[in-house]
């Protein structure tokens, strides 16, 4: 059992609460579509998107993690599966969600393309994560090597040339000092 699965239950105590009022004008997203929130967890941010958006599913790898979301809404739907293989067919998903995930998915180079898979034209794959290149972050590092959560993080140019080589057309901003989102677009053919 991984880490995330065995402090599922405390997960939400441990992390601090996420602002999306303060970021959602950072992007933009279509309130009739289906959001997709990969690596969802406890549906924490997912329970904020059903604010903005009709419907949200969360997508994560660990089941003991999607299941706190259960008692959170009955707008939820909740699935378990992993980034680079998603249940969707291709071109169906206007909107992907990836907060504070990016960094510890295994096969990122495989997420990216399958969330360009599903996307529709215009689609957008929105990511917030660290800044592998933001000294201030060297805690943040530390710490999840000594979890050995095997972490691989990306600085805001590292991952748009990576999203860019993939066929998505890219911008991003930074939120913090040590953190940024970025907003991947599928290019209409
Ligand atoms: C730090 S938590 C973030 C949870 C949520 N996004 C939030 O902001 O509260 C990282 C989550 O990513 C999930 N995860 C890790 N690798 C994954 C993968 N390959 N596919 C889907 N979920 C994954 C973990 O199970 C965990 O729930």
């Amino acid at each position: 059992m991984d880490l995330f699965s065995r402090i599922a239950g405390r997960y939400d105590h441990i992390i601090r609460g996420f602002d999306l009022e303060k970021i959602i004008d950072d992007f933009t997203y279509s309130e009739e579509e289906l959001l997709v929130d990969l690596g969802g967890g406890t549906g924490r941010v997912a329970t904020l998107f059903l604010n903005y958006v009709n419907e949200c599913l969360v997508l994560d790898r660990s089941f003991e993690m999607i299941k706190q979301a259960q008692n959170k809404s009955r707008n939820l739907l909740l699935v378990q599966g992993t980034g680079d293989s998603m249940p969707f067919r291709e071109n169906t998903i206007k909107q992907i969600f990836v907060n504070d995930v990016l960094h510890h998915i295994r096969k990122q180079k495989e997420t990216l393309q399958e969330s360009h898979l599903v996307l529709k034209e215009n689609g957008k794959l929105i990511i917030r994560d660290y800044d592998r290149k933001y000294i201030g972050n060297i805690f943040l590092f530390i710490f999840e090597k000594i979890l050995r959560f095997g972490s691989v993080f990306f600085s805001p140019q590292e991952l748009t040339d990576q999203c860019q080589e993939i066929g998505f057309s890219v911008n991003w901003k930074r939120l913090t000092k040590g953190t940024y989102l970025l907003s991947a677009e599928k290019k209409s053919n």
